[in-house]
């Protein structure tokens, strides 16, 4: 066993391949990368392969990156055949139970647990930079009173890379370091004013005595009480849904992060990004999904034929059922499930939720889901959980956005500060039309449309 020099991975063996177009022999390392024991070869080692010098040499063809590692990360390890999911190696069960959200992303971005100095520090500065400047407020006024608040946090979070010019200096350490604390910090006063927005309400400002957690709620759902006492069954459980919202290695929206801020953008404009990739229905969107389906079955008793639709093809997909990784119980719906139960036994059961069990239940039993191993992910049951503390549904994936900020943050700067990434630049197979002489298919001879105002 040997140590390959361009990677620091042990060679734990090689791929002999023989490539019979030519009959030439190749040898590709086999390199044993990560901490768990993953394997793997290198793309660019394959590149040799060709049947003349005049060629590109092979590639990979891996569409949606279903086997390929787009980067090597100390951040989160998630083992989906045995569903462990662990945020710098401390398991997500008991960051849940013992961890704070803000402790949380320290973790996250720095490796380690904060001590009590650190932490003070860390939760000070996020505190202190919750406002955001007046102008954000025209802004958001901007929108329609029923814009999408996901399309209102994307455009402010975007927004927000125009007032802190300096936040592009990305190889600074300081200016990093602000612009983590000012995402951190004000993600949330920009996703609880898009909700004040689509409600029409005056935005309430931070209230910088109040935790994390608290100060949210209270910039949601602050009326004319001059401070606001959130139910602390609630605090605690959006605190831990934050916590296990908080990263996911390498998801959609993570990889959207970090191949944006690949281009060396301001970390606003990557962030932003990753707000648009989240918004989508089978990644972040999904657990809105879930509560429109739960809606669209209406009750109990109409499960079963719902379940064969989506067994026939012809429906939708069982929402909040299945998962890119995890092929058996995602870990976090299990606590999730727990904090339902909580929950649940607060604001009493209702006929959704009766629906919900009965879902999982009959999927639990149905080969067609115990065969493709899809088991209910962590949008399965947050959706009730956020419905149940009167959050409206499209207000969903902002919440899994203000959380998910912390991962996207921490793993846009590990990017950074590896050597060995670039520019995110993936290659293609052409499949379209060989070179061909411009033959105009329009009446005149330089195809000067004439000028026609359309509508709208
Ligand atoms: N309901 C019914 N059938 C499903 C489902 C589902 N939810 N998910 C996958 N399948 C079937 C799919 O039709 C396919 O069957 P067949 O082999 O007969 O063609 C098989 O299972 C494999 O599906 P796939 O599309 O190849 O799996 P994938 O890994 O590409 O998709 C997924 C993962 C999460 C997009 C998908 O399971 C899905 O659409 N789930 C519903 C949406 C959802 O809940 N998303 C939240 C994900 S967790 C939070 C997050 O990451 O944001």
């Amino acid at each position: 066993m040997s140590k390959s020099e361009s990677t620091g991975a042990t060679d734990t063996g090689a791929l002999e391949i023989k490539d019979t177009r030519t009959g030439k022999m190749y040898t590709v390392p086999i390199l044993e990368a990560g901490t768990e024991g993953d394997t793997t070869a290198r793309a660019m080692d394959l590149r040799q392969i060709k049947q003349s010098d005049d060629e590109f040499g092979l590639m990979t063809y891996d569409p949606a990156f279903m086997n390929t590692a787009s980067c090597k990360s100390a951040i989160t390890f998630i083992d989906g055949d045995k569903g462990i999911l662990r945020y710098r190696g401390y398991p997500i069960e008991q960051l849940a139970e013992k961890a704070t959200f803000l402790e949380t992303a320290w973790l996250l971005r720095k490796g380690e647990l904060p001590n009590q100095q650190e932490y003070d520090s860390w939760v000070h500065d996020i505190t202190f930079h919750t406002y955001v400047h007046e102008n954000v407020k025209g802004f958001l006024q901007g929108f329609r009173y029923d814009a999408h608040p996901m399309s209102m946090l994307c455009s402010t979070v975007a927004a927000l890379s125009s007032f802190y010019p300096d936040a592009k200096n990305i190889q600074d350490p300081e200016e990093r370091n602000i612009s983590i604390i000012r995402l951190l910090a004000k993600v949330p006063t920009l996703a609880a004013f898009c909700y004040r927005h689509t409600k029409g309400l005056p935005f309430i400002y931070p209230d910088n005595d109040l935790s994390y957690v608290e100060n949210f709620l209270s910039m949601v759902a602050r009326m004319s009480e001059p401070k606001y006492e959130a139910n602390p069954t609630f605090v605690k459980a959006l605190e831990v849904l934050f916590i296990l919202h908080a990263d996911h290695e390498q998801n959609c929206s993570t990889n959207a992060v970090r191949a944006v801020g690949s281009s060396h953008v301001d970390p606003f404009s990557a962030v932003a990004a990753g707000i648009a990739a989240l918004y989508g229905p089978l990644h972040g969107g999904a657990n809105e999904a879930v509560l429109r389906m739960i809606k669209e079955i209406g009750d109990p008793k109409n499960v079963p034929a719902f379940i064969e639709e989506v067994k026939g093809g012809k429906g939708s997909r069982l929402m909040g059922f299945g998962h890119r990784v995890y092929k058996s119980y995602d870990p976090r719906a299990k606590i999730v499930k727990k904090l339902a139960d909580e929950i649940f036994k607060e604001t009493g059961i209702d006929k959704d939720l009766e629906i919900a069990l009965k879902l999982e239940e009959a999927a639990l039993n149905d080969d067609y889901f115990v065969s493709r191993k899809l088991y209910p992910n962590v949008d399965f049951y947050t959706g009730l959980i956020y419905r149940s503390m009167a959050f409206p549904t499209e207000f969903f994936t902002v919440l899994f956005a203000v959380a998910r900020t912390a991962g996207w943050l921490a793993q846009w700067e590990e990017m950074l500060l590896d050597k060995e990434q670039k520019i995110a630049r993936p290659r293609q197979i052409y499949t379209g039309h060989p070179e061909r002489s411009f033959a105009s298919q329009l009446g005149n001879a330089r195809g000067n449309a004439i000028p026609h105002v359309r509508s709208t």
